[in-house]
């Protein structure tokens, strides 16, 4: 049975057992229906032989080894990820300005970082792609037993994770993908390839860009190693299997053919976007994120103008470029409406 087809089941009995809400205790009066689906492992409720059927669908759909649902983010899928391939005397590989569990991964497993940097794009003053070549003149020269990418970064710069993948296997280290921006990748032949079926351990946070609720997030696996014991040191032991289910209807949804269709019906749009906007320039590989200089204004001067005047929100900005972060649930009148207003600051 479905996660989602097992919270529909309502127990008859009297449960004396967590969670003491006991799916009635309404302590929240907004969340009610969520107390009512926010069970545990009992007689009746099996969720967790469900959740272990539904991660296995999952790793099908994404043609992967394994992948684990997760509840704290891609951050978890990180920390996991160095946790079960990491000795507390080996070298990790990571970016100097990663995200910071990145680096609290290396320190909770005991390991040694060494940091490398990435250049920056003087136009749009965004960090550019990991150079394999750069990656290879480290493992050289240093034992390093894991490798950590950022790829998608948040501004949308794709790394050759192939070619990445082929120098770490010569010198026997993982690879660990940052896709925490990349979760749609896997549905749309317009997006850059994923590095699910590439990489030892990819990580992708839901809720980032495939209309995940905050916080669900994905660690997909490729290699021998089991990962579910590094997971079990740092996940609760009370999983909710509302969030867990949340992540099963995600996956079919944005593997769905309504999904796949959505997801173009947005792409589509972003590329007219970027097509007629004659006032800005755009850069980076990933269409859905629309990194925007404009010819008069300055990023942080853009920003001001597109949240002042028209209502407009950015992700990220810089001193020379602005960054809108679409996604799944990003409506095209939204898009329309962005596209107005860069054509209309003159
Ligand atoms: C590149 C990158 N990696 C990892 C994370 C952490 O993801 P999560 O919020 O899903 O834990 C973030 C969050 O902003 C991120 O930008």
């Amino acid at each position: 049975m479905s996660l989602i087809n097992l919270l529909r089941k309502t127990s008859r009995n009297k449960l004396f057992t967590t969670p003491s809400h006991a799916q009635k205790f309404f302590i929240f009066h907004k969340l009610r229906n969520l107390y009512k689906l926010d069970i545990s492992e009992t007689e009746t409720h099996n969720p967790q032989e469900a959740l272990l059927k539904a991660q296995y669908r999952a790793s099908k759909i994404y043609g992967v080894k394994s992948t684990s649902f997760l509840l704290n983010g891609s951050t978890s899928g990180i920390i996991a990820s160095v946790l079960a391939c990491v000795n507390p005397s080996d070298k990790v590989l990571l970016w100097r300005n990663a995200h910071p569990c990145h680096a609290n991964a290396v320190k909770l497993a005991g390991a040694t970082p060494i940091y490398y940097e990435l250049d920056i794009d003087k136009e749009f003053g965004v960090p550019l792609e990991t150079k394999p070549e750069v990656i290879e003149s480290y493992l050289i020269n240093n034992k390093i037993k894991a490798v950590i990418i950022t790829s998608p970064s948040y501004e949308g710069i794709v790394s050759e994770i192939e070619l990445i993948k082929t120098i770490c296997n010569k010198y026997d280290a993982y690879l660990i993908v940052d896709e925490a921006h990349g979760a749609l990748y896997p549905f749309s032949e317009n997006l850059p390839k994923s590095a699910v079926q590439i990489a030892d351990f990819t990580v992708q946070s839901l809720h980032k860009t495939a209309g995940g609720l905050n916080s669900t997030a994905l660690l997909h696996c490729n290699c021998d190693i089991d990962v579910s014991k590094a997971l079990s040191i740092i996940n609760t032991t009370s999983p909710s299997y509302p969030l867990l289910a949340s992540i099963e209807a995600n996956i079919n949804y944005i593997n769905s053919k309504k999904g796949r269709g959505e997801i173009e019906k947005i792409i589509s749009q972003i590329k007219t976007l970027k097509l007629n906007c004659n006032n800005c320039k755009f850069y980076g590989d990933d269409i859905t994120k629309i990194l925007v200089k404009h010819k008069n204004y300055s990023g942080y001067d853009l920003s001001k103008i597109l949240f002042e005047k028209y209502n407009i929100e950015d992700e990220k900005t810089n001193k020379k470029s602005t960054m809108l972060l679409c996604g799944i649930g990003t409506s095209i009148k939204k898009i329309n409406q962005l596209f107005f207003a860069l054509n209309n600051i003159k």
